[in-house]
C-alpha cells in the first residue's frame, strides 16, 4: 500500500485469506479470493493483504499472482522469511511485504516475529526485498526490544500485533500506544492488525501514529452474517415452482 494516510485516516488493508479457506473446503473455484479482493477495493479498501503459507492452506500461488498483477489493487504480501517466499516476492514484486513468523501447526499467526533473535537470517532477506523496491514491514509484538531491532535490520515499517489487545488482556492497549509512539521516534511507519473487529478497532484507529490497519477474519465472517439474508432470499426465489 502507498505511504501516507488518506486525509489523516489510517488506510484499510483487507486480508482475503479466509475467502480462500472457504473455497478450499470444497476444492473448487467458489468463492474466488480475487473477485472478493476486487469487491473490497470497490467498497473502499486501500489495499489487499494475502498470506501465502508454506502449506498453502488458504491463498495459493495462482491467487497471489492474480492479485499482484492486477492494476486495480495494491498487494501487501504477508510471508514467512524463507528463501522460497523471498523468491516469490522477488518475482512478483508487490509494493509491500510483511514478514511474519509461521509455524505449521498454528491456527493463525500467533505472536510477532523475533526480529531481535533472528537478525542474522532476517537481515539479508530484508535487504534483498528492499533492493527490489519492495517496502518491508515486520509483524512484531509491541515490545521495544523488537521495535529497535526492526530499525537496526533496515525495515521501513512495523505492523504491531494486536492479538493480545483483541483478547482483552489488561495493559495491552497501553503497550500498543507506547509502541506506536516509539515507532514514530525511531522514524518507522506504524501499521497494526490481528483480531480487530467492529468492537475493538476504534481505539487502535485513533492512535495518530497508526497509518494502516490490516483486517481479515472478522471482515470475512461478518460478510457472511450481513450477506446471508440476501443469498437465502435469492435461493428461495430460484426454487419457487409457482
Ligand atoms: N496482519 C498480519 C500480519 C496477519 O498475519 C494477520 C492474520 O493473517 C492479519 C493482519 C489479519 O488478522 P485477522 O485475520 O485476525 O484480522
Amino acid at each position: 500500500m502507498s505511504t501516507g494516510s488518506r486525509s489523516g485516516n489510517p488506510r484499510l488493508g483487507v486480508n482475503i485469506d479466509h475467502v480462500a479457506t472457504i473455497r478450499n473446503a470444497r476444492g473448487g473455484l467458489h468463492p474466488d479470493p480475487f473477485a472478493a479482493a476486487l469487491m473490497a477495493v470497490g467498497a473502499g479498501a486501500d489495499g489487499i493483504t494475502a498470506h501465502l503459507r508454506e502449506d498453502r492452506r488458504h491463498v495459493r500461488d495462482a491467487d497471489l499472482e492474480r492479485i499482484a498483477s492486477s492494476t486495480d489493487m495494491r498487494l501487501n504480501f504477508e510471508m514467512a522469511a524463507t528463501d522460497e517466499m523471498v523468491g516469490i516476492a522477488l518475482r512478483l514484486r508487490p509494493p509491500a511485504c510483511c514478514l511474519v513468523p509461521e509455524r505449521r501447526t498454528e491456527v493463525t499467526t500467533e505472536g510477532g516475529l523475533d526480529a531481535a533473535g533472528q537478525a542474522a537470517t532476517l537481515g539479508p532477506r530484508i535487504r534483498a526485498l528492499r533492493d527490489a523496491g519492495i517496502r518491508v514491514s515486520l509483524f512484531l509484538d509491541p515490545d521495544p526490544v523488537q521495535l529497535r531491532a526492526a530499525l537496526a535490520l533496515g525495515a521501513e515499517v512495523v505492523e504491531l500485533h494486536t492479538g493480545a489487545y483483541a483478547e482483552g488482556r489488561p495493559g495491552e492497549f497501553e503497550r500498543l500506544r507506547e509502541a506506536a509512539v516509539l515507532l514514530a521516534t525511531l522514524g518507522l511507519e506504524c501499521h497494526a492488525g490481528h483480531g480487530l473487529t467492529y468492537a475493538n478497532v476504534g481505539p487502535v484507529a485513533l492512535l495518530p501514529q497508526v497509518e494502516e490497519l490490516n483486517i481479515g477474519h472478522f471482515l470475512i465472517g461478518q460478510a457472511i452474517m450481513d450477506g446471508l439474508p440476501n443469498v437465502v432470499a435469492t435461493m428461495r426465489a430460484l426454487i419457487q415452482r409457482t
